[in-house]
């Protein structure tokens, strides 16, 4: 079983002290930092764009796990590509064309994700599941940090982790919203190889490296049982 990735997602975090975030959980050994890019017209808030990333792309060597919940996304694919994210993930619903999409995205040089939201089916993307690089499930209806998972979402995964063997796709399933350590071993029996966790790492309960430490260590127990 390959080492479960874990991305931890700023949106909770205390982002007048960015770089202090941003380096909190890269000594707490996150794999991604997950940026969730909002535009008050795919989903209602507006988080940040291009600059954001740009900045953190000058604090840190991780890979930048760049999450579009935007309209139109092809419009601006190329300025997050500049920007420095080295993967860009586009929702199907907002694409009218997920192929051209996925195919501009690795034609620039990042790798390409398409994600799902809860009510949409994975039939969806089956055409472009061998132009994914990442398949991101959403836990939870994009827009919002620390909400709960939606317990319907795992089947998801586990049905698409059959579907990639079956074709033989080395594409990775990344499960984004609701993670935590209560629930993430029960997301790797799923099948996912990435875990995103905003509010489960950036909360007021414990420090980042701690809280990315018990989630490390669920998974470990999972790990070792495979
Ligand atoms: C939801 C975002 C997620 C979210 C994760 O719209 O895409 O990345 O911020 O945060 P938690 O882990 O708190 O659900
Ligand atoms: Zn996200």
């Amino acid at each position: 079983m390959p080492a479960i990735k874990i991305a931890p997602s700023f949106l909770t975090a205390d982002l007048a002290h960015l770089g202090d975030a941003v380096r909190a959980v890269e000594d707490g050994g996150a794999d991604y930092l997950h940026l969730d890019v909002m535009d008050g017209r795919f989903v209602p808030p507006i988080s940040f764009g291009e600059i954001v990333i740009e900045t953190v792309r000058r604090l840190t060597r991780l890979p930048l796990d760049v999450h579009l919940m935007i309209a139109e996304p092809e419009r601006h694919v190329e300025a997050f590509a500049r920007a420095g994210g080295d993967i860009i993930n586009v929702h199907v619903e907002a694409c009218e064309r997920v192929d051209d999409v996925l195919a501009r995205i690795r034609a620039l040089g990042p790798r390409a994700g398409v994600c799902v939201s809860p009510p949409t089916p994975l039939s969806t993307i089956d055409h472009v599941l061998d132009q994914a690089d990442q398949v991101i499930v959403m836990g939870v209806n994009p827009g919002w940090g620390g909400q709960q998972l939606i317990p319907e979402t795992l089947p998801k995964v586990r049905e698409l982790r059959a579907l990639l063997e079956e074709r033989g796709l080395a594409t990775e399933i990344e499960i984004d919203g609701g993670v935590k350590a209560a629930n993430a071993a029960d997301c790797v029996r799923a099948g996912a190889h990435v875990l995103v966790a905003g509010s489960s790492v950036f909360n007021d309960q414990a420090p980042p490296a701690e809280n990315l430490r018990a989630l490390r260590e669920t998974i470990a127990s999972v790990e070792a049982s495979a």
